[in-house]
């Protein structure tokens, strides 16, 4: 089922997330987990957390196409629980309750979100990620990596704080944003 996706404005999108308890995890659970991917594909969107479809808590889902990688590039890699894997073999991606911890250097990339829509932005966040991300059976999938998973689990995280990627624009791209926010805040 496709499911309406919040937009700024909505205090959801505000919120501090509860983590899930391992009792809430049942048949209703996975179907919304099943619609939050479905949701994500319709948006033609990369990643959608809890927030995004109005719920306080601290569950993600990501899907990066395969096709988002150029042609004769080398897949994209990252380090899961200790072995290299081409970060397709991860997708779709679903976790609770995540820890990360951004490292590298920062570097600039153009966000967009599908809570915000219309609007991109370049934010600066560090090029990597560890992140330890507790999986619905109980099982952890440490990870360690670069490129557009390291951006979008950052991008994703935010979203379970109440963060938005246009709070972390520079202060000179956030002046031309701020009517564009108004205007979609009055509209939500
Ligand atoms: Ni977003």
């Amino acid at each position: 089922m496709i499911l309406p996706i919040t937009q700024y404005g909505n205090p959801v999108l505000r919120v501090k997330c509860e983590p899930v308890t391992p009792e809430q995890i049942d048949d209703k659970f996975r179907t919304l987990v099943a619609d939050m991917i479905e949701t994500t594909h319709e948006a033609n969107g990369i990643g959608l957390a809890a927030p995004q479809i109005g719920r306080n808590i601290q569950l993600v889902v990501i899907d990066i196409p395969e096709d988002e990688e150029e042609e004769g590039e080398q897949p994209e890699m990252a380090i899961v629980n200790g072995e290299e894997r081409p970060i397709s073999t991860l997708m779709p991606l679903v976790f609770i309750n995540p820890t990360i911890e951004p490292y590298g250097k920062q570097y600039l990339f153009t966000e967009g979100c599908l809570s915000v829509r219309n609007i991109r932005a370049n934010v600066a966040r560090p090029d990597r990620v560890k992140a330890s991300l507790p999986q619905l059976d109980g099982s952890v999938l440490e990870i360690d990596c670069g490129g557009l998973l390291a951006r979008c689990l950052q991008h994703e995280c935010d979203h379970l704080n109440g963060f938005l990627f246009v709070d972390r624009v520079s202060s000179a791209a956030k002046l031309t944003l701020t009517k564009k926010l108004k205007k979609l805040a009055q509209g939500y």
